[in-house]
Parts: C-alpha cells; sequence; structure tokens
C-alpha cells in the first residue's frame, strides 16, 4: 500500500526513484511524484495515475539532482488526483515530505495549524503532516531531525516517511511505525524503500529501520534514533533477493510468471527440510519450538485473503494428522475482539508481504495475551516475520503481481511441513504415512507441471465464458478452501462477481442462482468425498447450471455428465489444494486477460496492505 523509494549519493537520483517506483507499483498505482533539488530549491513533480502519466510529465524538464524521493500511492484520505499525489509541500515550502500509512489524528492536528492560519491544497493526512513538522521546527528553532522526532511524538497511526529539506541537499530523513522502510547502504551512498526490491541492483547491505524509529542520512552518514532521541546502532542483513527474481522474465504478466514458477517455488519451500528418502523433515525456524506446537491445546491460525484460505487448508491438515483442535480468523475480526487466548495454545500467522497491518494488530494481541506466535511469511526481514517469536519462511520468491498464487502454494507447503513435523512429535502419524507424505509432497512440483502443461485447454474455457457475469466454485473437504481461494483470484483480476462455497451447501441457498448462464466450477477430483461432489454436480446440472469440473486423470465418469473438464494428475488427498488450484488461477488470469484487465494491478487493490 503506497510505495516509497529515495536516494541520496552520486548518482543521478531521478531515474533511479522512477525505476524504483515501476518496481513498487504493485503497492499502489493511483498516482505517482517525486521530489528532487538542482540548486533551484526543492521542486516537485506529481501526476495521476501510473509512474508511466510521472515519467511523460518529467518530460523536458531539468530533473538533474542526486538526491530524491518518489512515491506511488494507493489512496486512503482523498480522491486519487494530481494534487492528493505524493510527495507534499510543507505550508512554507521547506520540506516535502512522502508516506505511507494513516494518521490517525491527523483532523486534530489539521484543525490546529488551521487556527495557526495554514492553509491546505490537499485532503491527504500527509500534508498536514509535512506542515506539522515544519511548524514545530520554524517555532522550535532547532533541528529539522528535532523536529520531526517531536511531531512523531504526537502522531497516533502508521506511517513510514521520507522528508527532504530545501535548507541540505545532502540529508534525507525517515521514520517508521507500523509501515515497512529498508534502508540500503552502499559506497557513499544510501537508498530508501518499502521493501528491498528496489534497492538490491545497487547494493545488497540493507537495515530494516525499527518502529518509533528515525533515519537521518546527512552528509553522507547515517545515524538512526529512537523517538526518544536514543542513538541506536543498526543490524546490516545481506539480502539474497536476486534481480531476475523481480523482472518478468519473457512472460506478459508477472501473475502468470508466479503461476508458472510454481513447480520451483514449492520445491524451493520443502529445500533443505524435506528427505523423503530418508524419511526425515526439518524446520529450522520451529527446532526449538516444535515440542510446544505438538503439545498445544489448541491452535489459531490468522490471515487475510489468499493466506486466510491457506490457514482453511492448514486446519483439515493440522486436525488430521497432528489431532490438534484448530481455528482459522480473519485477522481483522481476531483483532477486534476480546479473543479467548489458553495457555498452550498456539498462534500461527500467515502473510506473505508480512506487513499486513490487520495481521501484525492480531499478533500484537495475541502477544498481549500470552500466546506463542509462529510466522509464515514470505518476505523475510518483514514486520510479521520480526514480530513472531518463531516461524518458517515460504522461500517462494519475491510475489509481485498483485493476486497471490506462488504465495498460496508455498504456504499450503510449509503448513504441511508444519503439521507433519507436530503429528510426528506427537506420535499422531504412522510412520509409514509419515514417508508416505513426504515422498508424495516430493512429487508435487512435477504434477503441477504437469497441470500447467495443460494452459492452452484452459485458455479455451475462459474463452467461452469471457462475458460471464457470475460464476460459482464448488468444493469439498481440502477443495473447499480451494473454491474460496479460486472465486477470490477470478473477482480480484476479472471484476467477475464469484463465489466459493462447500459444495453441499449450495442446496442451502445458492442453489437458487443456478441457470443456464450461471458457470460453475466445481474441484471433483478423486477422493473421499468424490461420490457426494458428482451428486452435488447433477444438482447443477438438474438446474442447467454449466458445469466446468476438476478431475482426476483417468476420470471417465464426469466427462459424460459436465460441460468442460480439466484434468490433474492423482494426488494424495491431503496435498490436493497444491495441485487443484493452479487450474483455478490460470482460469482466473485467462478471462481477466481477455476481458483487457490490468491483471497485475487491478483497479482498487493494493499487494501489501499496511492500513487496516
Ligand atoms: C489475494 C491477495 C490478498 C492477500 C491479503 C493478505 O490475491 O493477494 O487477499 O492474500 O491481502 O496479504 P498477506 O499475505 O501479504 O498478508
Amino acid at each position: 500500500m503506497c510505495g516509497i523509494v529515495a536516494y541520496v549519493g552520486h548518482r543521478e537520483a531521478c531515474p533511479l526513484v522512477i525505476k524504483g517506483l515501476k518496481r513498487l507499483e504493485y503497492r499502489g498505482y493511483d498516482s505517482a511524484g517525486v521530489a528532487l533539488m538542482n540548486g533551484q530549491g526543492l521542486k516537485v513533480y506529481k501526476k495521476k495515475g501510473k509512474v508511466v502519466a510521472l515519467e511523460h510529465e518529467l518530460e523536458g524538464k531539468d530533473t538533474h539532482s542526486t538526491i530524491g524521493m518518489g512515491h506511488t500511492r494507493w489512496a486512503t484520505h482523498g480522491e486519487p488526483n494530481d494534487v492528493n499525489a505524493h510527495p507534499h509541500y510543507s505550508f512554507h515550502k521547506k520540506l516535502a515530505i512522502i508516506h505511507n500509512g494513516i494518521i490517525e489524528n491527523y483532523a486534530a492536528i489539521k484543525q490546529a495549524l488551521l487556527k495557526k492560519g495554514h492553509t491546505f491544497s490537499s485532503e491527504t493526512d500527509t500534508e498536514v503532516l509535512g506542515q506539522f513538522i515544519e511548524d514545530i521546527w520554524e517555532n522550535n528553532g532547532g533541528t529539522l531531525e528535532e523536529a520531526v522526532r517531536l511531531a512523531l511524538q504526537e502522531v497516533v497511526g502508521a506511517y513510514a516517511i521520507v522528508i527532504m529539506n530545501e535548507a541540505d541537499p545532502t540529508q534525507l530523513i525517515a521514520a517508521r511505525k507500523g509501515s515497512p522502510l529498508v534502508i540500503g547502504v552502499g559506497e557513499n551512498e544510501f537508498f530508501l524503500a518499502s521493501d528491498a526490491t528496489p534497492i538490491v541492483e545497487y547494493t545488497k547491505d540493507v537495515i530494516y529501520l525499527n518502529d518509533y524509529e528515525i533515519a537521518v542520512i546527512k552528509e553522507g552518514v547515517l545515524k538512526v534514533v529512537t523517538l526518544d532521541n536514543a542513538t541506536t546502532t543498526p543490524y546490516v542483513h545481506k539480502v539474497e533477493l536476486e534481480l531476475e527474481a523481480i523482472e518478468k522474465g519473457g512472460f506478459d504478466h508477472f501473475m502468470l510468471k508466479e503461476i508458472f514458477e510454481q513447480p520451483r517455488s514449492i520445491a524451493d519451500s520443502m529445500r533443505g527440510r524435506v528427505r523423503a528418502d530418508e524419511g526425515t523433515l526439518q524446520l529450522g525456524g520451529l527446532r526449538d519450538y516444535l515440542d510446544k506446537l505438538a503439545k498445544s491445546k489448541r491452535i489459531v491460525i490468522i490471515g487475510c485473503g489468499t493466506s486466510w484460505h491457506a490457514g482453511l487448508v492448514a486446519e483439515y491438515i493440522f486436525e488430521e494428522l497432528a489431532r490438534i483442535p484448530v481455528e482459522v480468523e480473519y485477522a481483522s475480526e481476531f483483532r477486534y475482539r476480546n479473543p479467548i487466548i489458553k495457555e498452550g495454545d498456539i498462534v500461527i500467522a500467515i502473510s506473505q508481504s508480512g506487513e499486513t497491518a490487520d495481521t501484525l494488530a492480531a499478533i500484537e494481541l495475541a502477544k498481549s495475551k500470552g500466546a506463542t506466535i509462529f510466522g509464515v511469511c514470505n518476505v523475510v526481514g518483514s514486520s510479521i516475520a520480526r514480530a513472531t517469536h518463531a516461524g518458517a519462511f515460504t522461500h517462494a520468491g519475491p510475489e509481485i503481481g498483485v493476486a497471490s498464487t506462488k504465495a498460496f502454494t508455498a504456504q499450503v507447503t510449509v503448513l504441511t511441513l508444519m503439521a507433519l513435523a507436530a503429528a510426528k512429535r506427537k506420535g499422531t502419524i504412522s510412520d509409514s504415512l509419515f514417508r508416505q507424505l513426504l515422498a508424495e509432497l516430493e512429487s508435487i512440483p512435477a504434477k503441477v507441471e504437469k497441470v500447467l502443461q495443460a494452459a492452452d485447454k484452459i485458455k479455451e474455457i475462459a474463452y467461452i465464458f469471457t462475458y460471464a457475469r457470475n460464476f460459482i466454485y464448488l468444493g469439498r473437504g481440502l477443495n473447499f478452501p480451494v473454491a474460496l481461494e479460486g472465486a477470490l483470484k477470478l473477482k480480484e483480476i476479472s471484476y467477475i462477481h464469484a463465489e466459493g462455497y462447500p459444495a453441499a451447501e449450495m442446496k442451502h441457498g445458492p442453489i437458487a442462482l443456478i441457470d443456464e448462464d450461471m458457470p460453475v466450477v466445481v474441484i471433483a477430483t478423486k477422493d473421499s468425498s468424490y461420490e457426494k461432489v458428482v451428486s452435488n454436480i447433477q444438482e447443477v446440472k438438474a438446474r442447467k447450471g454449466r458445469v466446468i469440473a476438476i478431475t482426476t486423470e483417468g476420470d471417465t465418469n464426469l466427462p459424460g455428465i459436465v460441460d468442460f473438464t480439466i484434468e490433474i494428475p492423482k494426488v494424495h488427498e491431503m496435498l490436493m489444494p497444491l495441485v487443484s488450484v493452479v487450474p483455478l488461477q490460470l482460469l482466473a488470469y485467462d478471462i481477466a486477460v481477455m476481458r483487457g484487465r490490468n491483471v497485475d494491478q487491478p483497479r482498487n487493490l493494493a499487494k501489501s496492505v499496511t492500513v487496516e
């Protein structure tokens, strides 16, 4: 949600910032802007629309500057337009500010400034913060750093900010609370960004700024202080991210690349952890906590969107294999209830980005109630990864398409490994089933590869349904969360209304929607509920619904009943979602492309939801 990039050093800042904004565009894309300084004061350029619109705006302008900052916006306060785009000048234009997050008490601060005669050109909370900082700076007479510190002590809400000021072309001041900010440390140069993707091209040395910290870069020196003015020594991490991982690599869209990456990303999420030949499973990040997990009385899984769906899959697997009761909650609901957390409860937080504000707040609440929290995150160094006691990274590689695909399968893989490890430790799984599931897991990448070979057939089916207005997705057991996920993918990127249901629930209401115009996607793989799902399909067909069935290879029964089949290889029931979700991802992708949608940046969405 909103992307931030800033640079100070010896390079040309503008092209570097623009390139960085393009890498971060998945975080928000309703407007973009840059601030530069080239001897004629602080210059701000901004434009509604994507970064490319800003690039056009900059054509013919003198953009020479070795300091600069840029922002790509996902609107919270104020509609997307040129004026509300960041950066924002302060009242006397002494400084410019970019911001990711929400200043909750901005209205009160704005009132106080209005009384002092300030006027505002935008509707944003960010402009209010910039004016507030400048006001303190002017009235207290101290340094800008002090003014930032004092202002942030008054602020309620979440922020990652970067400030440039007219008086010092070597100075960038940044701060964070609740929204991510990474500092890249180069040779006499510094980079700031919402995540490491704009930075890795230049340096692999990064510092993850902590909440309540302020970074002051001045004359080539970085200092980090807390809001209470205590100096801290930042830890420099080495990021492992490679440039190829954040480029499209010949695919039309990041989403398609990420769908096709799944054989590799699923294998990566098991790498070094699973040895089927030896019958061993290691989860390094949980080594010291495995007993606690195995002995837990209850597991509460929290997450949002696709991550919540991965949690629903995990519920079946943990309960079946480890016999531990599981509850799966939307983090956004959990955080505002007074949830009961008892001794011996484990909370597992699932998040691709590791920055989702609701999940982070739910973790803090669970922690305050004494829970042990495990994280299942994709982004190393992210806020959620750092807020949890232990966990396992998904190692899916950067996911840039806004609709989550490879992160889901990696999350399900890692959660399956956690359930298997707990079951083994607890003794609730037989040695033969344990070994069988490890071997089956190792075979999943090849099975996903096989599904991907059906991409052309899926495209033909997508073509037929391109102009459908509604879709229903049905599945039972472990395929029920897959139905939810398939429906979510379709709505997110094609804007077609779609609902997922447990197949048996259909007759309790949704069946009223079925007619010859209603496409129904049914995951009807050969598993313990196959016969029942076939009956549900018959109910749809009796009402003339058009059925697209995901079937198991060799099923000769369903092709005679349904309108279209997409075959997937035979998979152990427990691992089915890892394979059955893939055709649904492709179907959603193809329909969205055929409808002319921007699949990587669907309207109104942002990849990393850092506001509640
Ligand atoms: C769906 C999607 C979202 C995210 C949700 C949680 O395609 O991408 O529903 O799954 O916003 O995000 P993370 O996993 O980053 O916490």
